[in-house]
């Protein structure tokens, strides 16, 4: 019989992936201890694991002469050994689309507020204000541009909400080209353009070498003193103390942050105390939807897996 040992999680019971891992006909296992030693022993005897955050490390996978396959409920793998997976021929599934639509719509809320000036008008009625003056006269929809730094799944999604309100929509995203854009309606530029001329810049990359601190002092100070920065997708492609710097002096509008570059944030960090910063607590991708897609989905990786087909969500 196929077994798999769910490792570690963040889901109040079980339930669903007893029922599911039942009807494929495949023994599931709960490790109670996240101690290194009950996951190597837990490993040795396991077809698949699921993870979530757990680190399965070479001595975890060279213990593990059945392993097939890891699983994991999210996107990102770094917390698995791959080099060694790779060579002890073990597979990585992720689930890679569980969030599209929340993580898009959060990026959309948080440009209607920055247009709409809602968190200024909130703090300010919050304290007995009642002017609508208070705020920075904002554009209409049609005659503000949105720059997108990424093109991939989420952006996309973003890019056509944003079309239907009227926005102008930039990307930067050296991996698509012009023509795949446009049909979507969407400009291709340069990061620079993106920077100088976009009233809301909107950060999709995914977080790479490449794009570690790819927004830095040159290109903060590329933007308008009224545009706003959005980030939904990692802390670190966003060189932080600048940012701080760039907010505190009002040379840019604001900033809407969902990702940070420490997490949890610290409780004393400046960006809690900047009246022009939105933080959100790495809460894009929540919903009850998402919550159950991205179960059902590194279920069925494993139970595809004991079918004898590759995972849907292979890891390449
Ligand atoms: N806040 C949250 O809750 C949450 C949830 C899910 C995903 N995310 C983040 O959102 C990011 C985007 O997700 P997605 O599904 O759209 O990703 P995706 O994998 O579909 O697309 C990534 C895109 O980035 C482009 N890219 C790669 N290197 C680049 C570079 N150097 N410069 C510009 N573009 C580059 C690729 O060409 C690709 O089009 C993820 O990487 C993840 O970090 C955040």
């Amino acid at each position: 019989m196929f077994k798999v040992t769910l490792v570690d999680h963040e889901w109040d019971d079980t339930s669903l992936e007893e029922s599911m891992f039942a009807e494929a006909g495949i023994e599931f296992n709960v490790l109670q201890s996240k101690k290194k030693s009950e996951i190597v022993k837990a490993a040795k005897n396991s077809d698949a694991l699921l993870i979530m955050y757990a680190e399965i490390d070479r001595e975890i996978l060279e213990a593990a002469p059945n392993l097939k396959l890891i699983s994991r409920y999210g996107i990102g793998i770094n917390m698995v050994d791959l080099e060694t997976a790779k060579h002890a021929g073990i597979q990585v599934a992720n689930v890679n689309d569980y969030c599209v639509d929340e993580v898009s719509d959060h990026a959309l809320a948080s440009i209607m507020s920055a247009a709409r000036r809602l968190f200024v008008y909130d703090k300010d009625t919050s304290v007995g204000g009642w002017s609508f003056k208070k705020a920075p006269i904002p554009l209409r929809a049609n005659k503000a541009s949105v720059g997108l730094l990424g093109y991939g799944k989420i952006p996309k999604r973003l890019a056509q909400k944003l079309k239907v309100i009227g926005y102008q929509v930039k990307a930067y995203d050296p991996f698509v080209s012009e023509e795949k854009m446009l049909e979507d309606g969407v400009i291709k530029a340069s990061l620079d353009e993106i920077m100088a001329n976009s009233d809301f810049i909107s950060i999709h990359t995914p977080l790479i070498q490449a794009t570690h601190h790819l927004i830095g002092k040159r290109e903060l100070n590329l933007m308008k003193k009224t545009a706003y920065i959005i980030n939904t997708s990692r802390g670190p492609i966003v060189d932080e103390k600048i940012l701080v710097d760039v907010l505190k002096d009002g040379r840019i509008a604001g900033a809407f942050l969902d990702v940070t570059e420490e997490e949890p944030l610290s409780d004393t960090h400046l960006l809690r105390e900047l009246e022009n910063v939105v933080l959100t607590p790495h809460a894009a991708w929540y919903s009850v939807d998402a919550f159950e897609e991205i179960r059902v989905k590194a279920i069925t990786n494993i139970i595809e897996k004991s079918q004898g087909i590759d995972p849907t969500y292979l890891v390449k």
